[in-house]
């Protein structure tokens, strides 16, 4: 054993000295008291690092330990991580008067006592001589590095801790995305999926060695999670005041981050403020701030299922035979959403075309004589064009379909009523009527007392594909989006392919491969084939 360098210094190289006592230090001079005077700790800097031994030593002294800045007289118990016996012990040695104390204890002691909020029992596995055994027995992962490789279900095998670590990332995922760092926003994501994909729950870091996206900065919130409970870094975002605002604000059907930035730059932090700040907002913005509380609210799979069955009904009165699809979070099997998407397609190519304005005009027209099923919408045309756009570029990933954003009036369930959906769905022509009547009669606002509307507002995107498109538009627009960039970047990295929600090119073939399957598009990409209800990455 390679002997430490011997240090003849009583303080831990943090530079404050002189200061000896606990400290009691929390930042504000909120000085906890003492609780477990017995208990005199003192953490070792070494391997751990001076802020986080800064982090972990504030957090005790908030707990009422006793935890000393210097390694005094009185110290019973010195805490270390990553450290052998051996290696501490010679720290020890190097000391003034080279006493020894009461425990030597691994940092797991420490941690399960902040858990616990007052010092748990010493056990074997604490004590620092015996540590180093278990690292060989910890289950090691092995799994695939590409989202689109690999099983994501719903709900994955992981412990809270893990849940926690998973949020973690991605709350650090939307703040960098908030704040247009998506390269780093990317990293949290695949990080999470990963966590996610995991087998079994993770225990110990040293489980976590040799997994793929896994990178210095996750690591450091997953360890920080496993060990305190709480990452300090994770913390701080949700709390900063930048944060919350970009989330208020982009919280705004129609509002992206761009916008969100100019107007925190201006002071407009809430919706108040920016009601009372006069900013001209487009007709999205305005819809979005009118329906913000129902926007913002999840969309649930019975209220889902309902808009589907308007969907349906419109779709089939203005062009018989249609299919439509349901798409995204709901295809996967989540139990709720931010919106509900839909995708249109006739088996005859072609019979598609301008079919959006016709939905949408049918739409407009129904739910009460003085109003439509649409409370916005915003049709774009399909611009896409495989002779003139050429094999899908890397850069463009906005698909061309024709699309409707729109906001739809849901009727509240008691109005929409379970008969109208079992009449729906024989489909006769005289059920569709008293659909639409039914709820010309129970949906109007006077049905409701004062102050109570009979609706609520939801996202619905309605996407038109033909059918010669429809299996990749159907993989495109399933998700989630981790799974869809993950496919797209095995697609070109490992294949050179370019795959978009209308075609797959092969580079190295220079032509299109055709599909009428995801099944079909997961062969040619060399993949297994992975059900929607996997690709929760
Ligand atoms: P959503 O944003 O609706 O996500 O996009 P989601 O998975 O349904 O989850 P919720 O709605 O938040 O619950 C659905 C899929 O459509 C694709 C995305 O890649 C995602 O996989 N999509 C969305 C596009 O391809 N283009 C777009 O412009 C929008
Ligand atoms: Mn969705």
């Amino acid at each position: 054993m390679v002997p430490l360098k011997r240090r003849k210094v009583v303080s831990p190289g943090t530079g404050n000295t002189g200061d000896s006592g606990n400290t009691g230090s929390t930042g504000s001079g909120d000085k906890v008291p003492i609780k477990f005077p017995q208990s005199v700790l003192f953490l070792l800097e070494r391997k751990m690092g001076a802020s986080r031994r800064a982090f972990l030593s504030q957090l005790g002294r908030k707990k009422g330990f006793q935890v000393e800045e210097l390694f005094i007289e009185s110290v019973t118990h010195v805490i270390s991580e990553n450290n052998s016996g051996d290696e501490v012990r010679t720290w020890l040695d190097s000391q003034v008067g080279g006493r020894a104390p009461a425990h030597l204890l691994d940092i797991s002691w420490y941690t399960e006592s902040m858990r616990a909020g007052h010092p748990v029992e010493i056990l074997h596995r604490h004590k620092l001589q015996e540590q180093q055994v278990n690292e060989a027995e910890a289950v090691v992962f092995n799994i695939p590095s590409y989202a689109c490789q690999r099983r994501t279900a719903l709900d994955n095998h992981n412990t809270v801790l893990t849940f926690v670590s998973q949020d973690a990332l991605s709350l650090l995922a939307e703040n960098a995305e908030l704040s247009d760092e998506d390269g780093r926003g990317v990293a949290f994501r695949r990080a999470a999926a990963v966590l996610k994909a995991l087998p079994e729950p993770v225990t110990g870091m040293t489980q976590l060695r040799g997994l793929p996206c896994l990178g210095g900065h996750s690591l450091r919130v997953i360890k920080d999670i496993l060990e305190d409970g709480a990452s300090g870094e994770v913390e701080l975002t949700k709390e900063s005041e930048r944060f919350k605002a970009l989330k208020v604000l982009t919280g705004i059907f129609g509002v992206g981050v761009k916008t969100a930035e100019r107007w925190i730059r201006e002071q407009i932090h809430s919706l108040q403020q920016l009601q009372d700040s006069g900013q001209t907002l487009n007709r999205a913005q305005q819809a979005g701030l009118e329906h913000y509380d129902d926007l913002n609210q999840p969309v649930t799979k019975a209220e889902a299922d309902a808009i589907g069955e308007i969907v349906r009904e419109a779709v089939m009165s203005v062009l018989p035979g249609a299919q439509i699809t349901v798409i995204g979070g709901f295809r996967r099997g989540k139990l709720t959403g931010h919106d509900v998407d839909f995708l249109v397609t006739h088996p005859e190519e072609g019979r598609e075309v301008g079919l959006m304005p016709k939905v949408v005009s049918w739409l407009e027209s129904q739910f009460s004589a003085l109003q439509g099923f649409l409370l916005y919408q915003k049709t774009t045309r399909n611009s896409y064009l495989e002779s003139k756009d050429g094999p899908a570029r890397p850069a463009s990933n906005m698909d061309r379909f024709e699309r409707c954003f729109s906001i739809f009036k849901l009727p509240e369930e008691e109005t929409r009523g379970t008969k109208q959906t079992e009449t729906l769905t024989e489909n006769t022509p005289e059920d569709t009527c008293s659909l639409a009547a039914n709820w010309q009669v129970k949906g109007g606002e006077q049905m409701k007392p004062a102050g109570h509307k009979a609706w609520r507002a939801v996202r619905v995107d309605l996407v038109v594909s033909p059918i010669s498109q429809f299996a990749f538009a159907l993989l495109g627009w399933t998700g989630s989006k981790l799974f869809e960039r993950e496919l797209r970047r095995w697609a070109g990295h490992e294949k050179a392919m370019s795959l978009s929600s209308h075609a797959l090119y092969d580079n190295k073939q220079s032509r299109y491969l055709r599909a009428t399957s995801e099944e079909e598009i997961f062969a040619h990409l060399g993949l297994d084939y992975i059900p929607p209800s996997e690709r929760n990455a």
